[in-house]
């Protein structure tokens, strides 16, 4: 099991500028090496209206942009609320940027109520995140806000 606050410990500690575009590149890239069976970590941002941008990440070059009415990720963006999936192919409009992925959470960035962007993370395993990986993921995820100029 993902001891999750030893993780808290270690990406506060890593997060040792305000910058946000540091901030994002040591996160993904913390998340890859620590987290087990990820194929893909990395955040889009909203830098249009409505559109998320491709942002740091680690894994296969990637789809962008992607707009908020499609995929995972637009749903993340457009609920702002997280999406676990344990079956990416029984998600109709789901975008397959790595054919190795088979599960995904996506959780929504939000910065006084707005969407900043959105933490993606796949899995080639099915049903790789758990609801304790989720609540895991969404406090490391409010670590790097916190930690953060966004
Ligand atoms: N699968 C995502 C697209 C992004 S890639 O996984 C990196 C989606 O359906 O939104």
């Amino acid at each position: 099991m993902t001891d999750y606050a030893s993780l808290e410990r270690q990406l506060s500690a890593l997060l040792d500028t305000r910058d946000w575009l540091t901030n994002a590149a040591q996160t993904s890239a913390f998340l890859m090496h620590t987290l087990e069976d990820l194929n893909w970590v990395g955040f889009y941002l909203q830098r249009q209206p409505e559109t998320l941008i491709l942002g740091p990440f680690q894994g296969q070059p990637a789809c962008n942009p992607i707009p908020f009415s499609r995929g995972v990720c637009g749903a993340a963006a457009r609920t702002r609320e997280t999406q676990r999936i344990d079956d990416v192919h029984a998600v109709p409009d789901h975008i397959a940027c790595d054919a190795a992925s088979r599960s995904e959470l996506v959780v929504p960035v939000l910065v006084d109520g707005k969407v900043w962007g959105v933490l993606d993370i796949d899995s080639p395993r099915p049903a790789r995140f758990s609801a304790e990986d989720q609540a895991g993921i969404e406090r490391l995820c409010r670590i790097f806000i916190d930690a953060s100029d966004l």
